[in-house]
């Protein structure tokens, strides 16, 4: 058994470039320093989306370090200081705390972690998502894992025909349940169908090596009040008895609806683009996916690859536009605007109030 590696995804919000479109220049030339400064990490890369920085590291010290965690934080923190001095909109939104206390989990910033051997060779694909929230991930992680129309691998290849097991998490309940897949698909679409309450946190084999993890704060629950969305991350291992990165990239290509548009308070179509396209603009969206491909060589992240770049997915923007034209027109009617306990900004009490004495029973 060779020595395992674990690779962190944390991300966070802290300052946007202009409002909540980007991340500036600096903040990304900011946390590269910070990382390269460090021995902590195997290796290091600063993905962004949006306004969101996503901090991909290798490390050999496991999930859940409270070294590696603490390395994050002070690094959004590096990055804050520089926000403010540029005055960026929202400098250090996403941290919620005011000092490091052991673990980044509910202190703001997304993690999504995974330990394991690697493989012979080890084709990883990290998602990044801006103007939506973790349930997002549950539809194309149960096309690629769980759907045999998206996935022929789970038909055609003896290595992956017996199926995968989802861990699947009741964010308001702080619960969590497995499914065998395909068993019980059934059982479990009844769950991740609703994805603003049920999320698929991991998937592994039937054998329990982990296969895929995903980010599940859901930031707006931690504080309470509105924080800014919680902008997601997903990890995918790939090929060898996996799916093939093909499979992987696939469910992109069919945007789905998410919730998370302005104001965290739409739906909109998850337009999968490159690093260098992931600029909502319009009414601060569509929401954005990023795929990033990486190769392991001892733990090196050899890459990425920018694989929504691809003309292939070109169709899929046209019609994520398509799509955002046609549900634009609802304006501030469901189902484009989110129902009412889904909303991050309200002024249902407000008016409520104001109108109180106008109600009169029926
Ligand atoms: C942020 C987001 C944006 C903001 C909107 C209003 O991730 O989704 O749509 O919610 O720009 O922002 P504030 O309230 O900061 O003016
Ligand atoms: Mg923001
Ligand atoms: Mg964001």
């Amino acid at each position: 058994m060779g020595e395992k590696i674990t690779l962190s995804v944390i991300k966070a919000d802290v300052g946007g470039f202009v409002g909540h479109s980007t991340v500036h220049p600096e903040l990304l030339k900011k946390a590269n320093q910070v990382l390269a400064e460090r021995k902590e990490l195997i290796d290091f890369f600063v993905g962004t989306v949006g306004d969101d920085i996503n901090l991909i590291m290798t490390h050999k010290k496991g999930v859940d370090s409270e070294e590696i965690h603490k390395l994050a934080w002070e690094t959004f923190l590096a990055c804050t200081e520089v926000a403010k001095q540029l005055k960026l909109y929202g400098a250090g939104q996403d941290l919620l705390a005011d000092a490091f206390s052991g673990n980044v989990k509910g202190m703001g910033p997304g993690v999504a972690e995974m330990e394991f051997e690697e493989r012979k060779s080890e084709p990883i694909c990290v998602f990044m998502a801006d103007k939506t929230e973790p349930g997002a991930w549950n539809l194309p992680l149960y096309k690629i894992f769980a759907d045999p129309f998206n996935t022929i691998g789970l038909v055609i290849d003896p290595k992956m025909h017996a199926g995968f097991k989802f861990e699947v998490q009741d964010l308001m309940e702080n619960k969590k349940v497995v499914f065998d897949c395909p068993e019980e698909i059934y059982d479990m679409l009844v769950f991740i169908g609703a994805p603003s309450h049920y999320c698929i946190k991991n998937i592994y084999t039937k054998s329990g090596e982990i296969a895929a993890t995903s980010t599940t704060q859901r930031l707006n629950l931690m504080a309470g009040r509105y924080v800014g969305k919680d902008d997601p991350v997903c990890i995918v291992r790939c090929q060898s008895g996996l799916p093939a990165v093909g499979e992987v990239l696939e469910p992109f290509a069919q945007p789905h609806l998410v919730a998370g548009w302005m104001r965290g308070s739409h739906m909109g179509p998850l337009m999968p683009v490159s690093m260098k396209n992931a600029v909502p603009s319009r009414f601060d969206g569509p929401p954005r996916v990023v795929g990033l491909g990486f190769q392991l060589a001892e733990g090196k992240l050899v890459g990425p690859q920018d694989f929504f770049a691809d003309v292939g997915f070109d169709k899929a923007r046209e019609l994520a536009n398509d799509v955002a034209n046609y549900i634009r027109r609802m304006g501030p009617f469901e189902p484009h605007r989110l129902g009412l306990n889904e909303m991050e900004y309200t002024t249902m009490p407000d008016v409520m109030q104001k109108l109180k004495d106008r109600f009169q029973d029926l």
